[in-house]
């Protein structure tokens, strides 16, 4: 099976990624890796690797000939093999994962569950490649509780265009449980749920909204695609949902993290 619908929005380059919301996925997956306890001894896999936040982390621990990632966005695997020299990248999706079974001592996917086709595939593939009692772990943004860039600008974009598709994939597992639910009924141990915040900088509104001009993801697609005027108009009612910063601001983003064991 390969499944590529996740990767519709996630069409633009590794920079643009990088900016939009790899200036998130940085300080997520630092935090992500401790809460998790990925260092669990053996090699570790990144599933939705993007360009490489994640990876980087787990190459940086575990030196890179331990990590290998995949992501079914070709540019995101070529800036992963780029920067991340002895990591085997390879372009596959969650839901066929191109590894043997029991090879891995953990698995982590950030930021990718809610994108892929299938889950619980997603989180059976990510329980068979990890060996009995190895990690796998998953996290997402709670987009019920706080991505507050996101927010800010679905809100806006709903207030200017009442059929705004919002962000209709990543609220899927935003709430507690329904992540760890999934895991449970997938089979694996030990289910622990948490939450974890980063912030991202900014130097003013005016950066914010060059992120969104890359055409990163639902929002970003979204953005680049309307015609000038609603996109004039969805920059304002933005920057206003944001209290009109003036100068140099920090957003934050609460991720929903799960840690499990794959069954003995
Ligand atoms: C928000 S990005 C997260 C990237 C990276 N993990 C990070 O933290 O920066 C979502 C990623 O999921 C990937 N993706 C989409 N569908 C997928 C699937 N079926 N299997 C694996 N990854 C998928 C996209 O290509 C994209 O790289």
């Amino acid at each position: 099976m390969s499944d590529t619908r996740g990767t519709a929005t996630f069409r633009a380059s590794a920079q643009a990624y990088d900016a939009f919301m790899g200036r998130y996925a940085r300080a997520l997956a630092t935090t992500f890796f401790e809460v998790c306890r990925l260092a669990v001894g053996g090699r570790f896999l990144d599933v939705g690797c993007g360009p490489g936040a994640l990876t980087t982390v787990a190459a940086a621990r575990l030196g890179a000939a331990a990590v290998a990632a995949v992501d079914p966005a070709p540019q995101f695997v070529a800036a992963c093999l780029e920067r991340l020299p002895g990591v085997d990248v390879r372009c596959a999706p969650a839901e066929n994962l191109p590894f043997g079974d029991g090879i891995f001592a953990a698995a982590a996917a950030q930021l990718v569950l809610h994108f892929v086709s299938n889950p619980t595939r997603a989180a059976l593939e990510m329980a068979r490649v990890v060996r009995p009692g190895g990690v796998v772990a998953v996290c997402v943004w709670d987009m019920e509780y706080g991505m507050e860039m996101l927010r800010a600008f679905w809100d806006a974009a709903l207030s200017i265009d009442p059929g705004a598709p919002d962000e209709e994939q990543t609220l899927r597992f935003g709430g507690p449980d329904e992540l760890a639910g999934l895991f449970a009924s997938s089979g694996l141990d030990e289910v622990e749920e948490d939450t974890v915040t980063v912030t991202a900088h900014y130097s003013g509104f005016s950066e914010l909204w060059s992120t969104f001009l890359g055409g990163v993801g639902p929002a970003g697609n979204y953005a680049v695609t309307r015609p000038e005027p609603v996109q004039e108009a969805l920059k304002d009612a933005f920057a206003e949902r944001l209290g009109r910063p003036g100068g140099g601001f920090s957003l934050s983003g609460v991720a929903r993290v799960v840690r499990a064991k794959a069954p003995r």
